[in-house]
C-alpha cells in the first residue's frame, strides 16, 4: 500500500470534489465529534440567534439602534472596517473562519444585563450586505440553521435613490459625475465604475428574487419581514411585533424610548424629558426628490419584480401589503 504525498492527495482529493474547494462552516455543536474537539472556551450560545439581513439603505442602522436598547438583546462587538457590521457571510471575511466571526460575540461577562444568562441573552447582528448576497443564505444557515431572519423592505426605487445619494455623500467621484437618471440608464458599454453604481442602486431592489433565495434555505416562519415606512412612522408597533416574532421577554416598551424629534424628522431615542438622541448625519440625509422621468422608468423597471413580491408576501401569510407597494404597482401600470 502507498500513498501520494499530503499535498498531492489533496490536489487529488478536491479534482475529485470540486464543489468542496469553497468552505462551508458548519455548527460545531450539530455534530459531537466536532463539539469535543472544540476550545472549552466556545460555547454556541454565543452564536447569534437572529440575524438582520438588510437590503442596504432601508432602516437597517434605525432598527439595530432600536434592538440594542433592549436589555435582553446583545449586538456583535463593533468592526474595525465595516463598524457595527460583521459582513461575515459575503465576501471575503468569511474565509477568516468561524473562530474570527465569533471573536465578535461577547462573552457573557460583557452582557450588558446581569439577569440575562447566554441562554436567555439574544444575540444578533446586522450586516445589510446579506440580503442579496448570493452565497450568504447557504453559508448563514449551515452555521445557523435555527436563526431567525429579519428584513426591511422600503420602495425599491427610494432605496436605490438612498443608495445613490449616499454614494455621492461619500465622495464617490462616479456619483457626483453623473446624475441619477444616466446611473440608472447606464448601458452595459459604459465605464465598469458606473455599471458598478448601476448594479448596486438597482439589483438589491429586486426583493422576490432575493427571498426566494433565502427561502430556499430557511423555512418561512424563521423569516420576519419589516415594512420600512412603517418602522420610520411607527416604530413602537413595529419593535412589538418584531419582539413578537422573536419570542423576546421581557417584552421591552419601546413606547417610553422612542420619541418622534422635529429637527431630525426621524423618531430617536429619549434620552431624558428633552433630549433625544438621533441617528447621525448619515442617516435620514437631506436631498432633493428624485426626478419625474426616474421615478417613471423605475416604477416599470420594478413593475415585475413588485408583482412578484406582492404574490410571495400572499403566500408567505396574512402579512398586510405595504402601502408602498401598492403605490408603485398602481402608478406602474
Ligand atoms: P436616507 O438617509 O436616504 O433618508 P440604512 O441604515 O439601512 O442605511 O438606512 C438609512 C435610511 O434609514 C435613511 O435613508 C432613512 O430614511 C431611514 N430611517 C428610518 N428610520 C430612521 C430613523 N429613525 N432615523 C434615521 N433614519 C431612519
Amino acid at each position: 500500500l502507498s500513498s501520494a504525498p499530503p499535498i498531492q492527495l489533496a490536489e487529488m482529493y478536491f479534482r475529485l470534489h470540486p464543489e468542496e474547494v469553497d468552505p462551508v462552516w458548519g455548527n460545531p455543536c450539530d455534530d459531537p465529534r466536532h463539539k469535543k474537539i472544540w476550545s472549552k472556551k466556545k460555547s454556541c450560545d454565543s452564536l447569534p440567534k437572529f440575524l438582520v439581513i438588510g437590503p442596504q439603505k432601508t432602516g437597517t442602522t434605525a432598527l439595530y439602534t432600536f434592538l440594542a436598547m433592549h436589555s435582553s438583546i446583545t449586538s456583535n462587538v463593533p468592526s474595525p472596517d465595516t463598524y457595527e457590521e460583521i459582513q461575515f457571510f459575503n465576501g471575503n471575511n468569511y474565509y477568516r473562519g468561524l473562530d474570527w466571526y465569533m471573536d465578535f460575540f461577547p462573552s457573557d461577562s460583557s452582557a450588558n444585563s446581569t439577569a440575562v444568562t447566554p441562554q436567555t441573552r439574544y444575540m444578533f447582528e446586522k450586516s445589510a450586505t446579506y440580503f442579496d448576497g448570493e452565497a450568504v443564505p447557504k453559508r448563514a444557515h449551515a452555521l445557523l440553521p435555527h436563526a431567525k431572519i429579519v428584513s426591511i423592505l422600503i420602495s425599491p426605487a427610494k432605496r436605490a435613490y438612498s443608495w445613490y445619494q449616499h454614494q455621492r455623500a461619500h465622495g464617490e467621484g462616479i456619483a457626483n459625475n453623473y446624475s441619477f437618471y444616466q446611473v440608472i440608464t447606464a448601458g452595459d458599454s459604459a465605464p465598469k465604475a458606473l455599471k458598478d453604481l448601476r448594479n448596486r442602486c438597482l439589483n438589491p431592489g429586486k426583493y422576490a428574487q432575493h427571498l426566494e433565495h433565502w427561502l430556499a434555505y430557511y423555512p418561512a416562519q424563521q423569516l420576519h419581514i419589516i415594512d420600512g415606512e412603517q418602522l420610520r412612522l411607527n416604530p413602537v408597533d413595529v419593535m412589538n411585533d418584531l419582539q413578537r416574532f422573536l419570542k423576546i421577554q421581557p417584552i421591552f416598551d419601546y413606547s417610553n424610548h422612542l420619541r418622534f424629534d422635529a429637527k431630525k424628522g426621524f423618531f430617536c431615542q429619549v434620552v431624558s424629558e428633552k433630549r433625544n438622541k438621533c441617528l447621525g448625519k448619515s442617516k435620514g440625509r437631506q436631498y432633493p426628490s428624485m426626478d419625474e422621468r426616474s421615478a417613471k422608468l423605475l416604477q416599470r423597471y420594478y413593475l415585475s419584480h413588485n408583482t412578484a413580491l406582492v404574490k410571495l408576501l400572499k403566500k408567505l401569510g396574512s402579512r398586510p401589503i405595504p402601502q408602498w407597494l401598492k403605490d408603485d404597482l398602481s402608478t406602474g401600470t
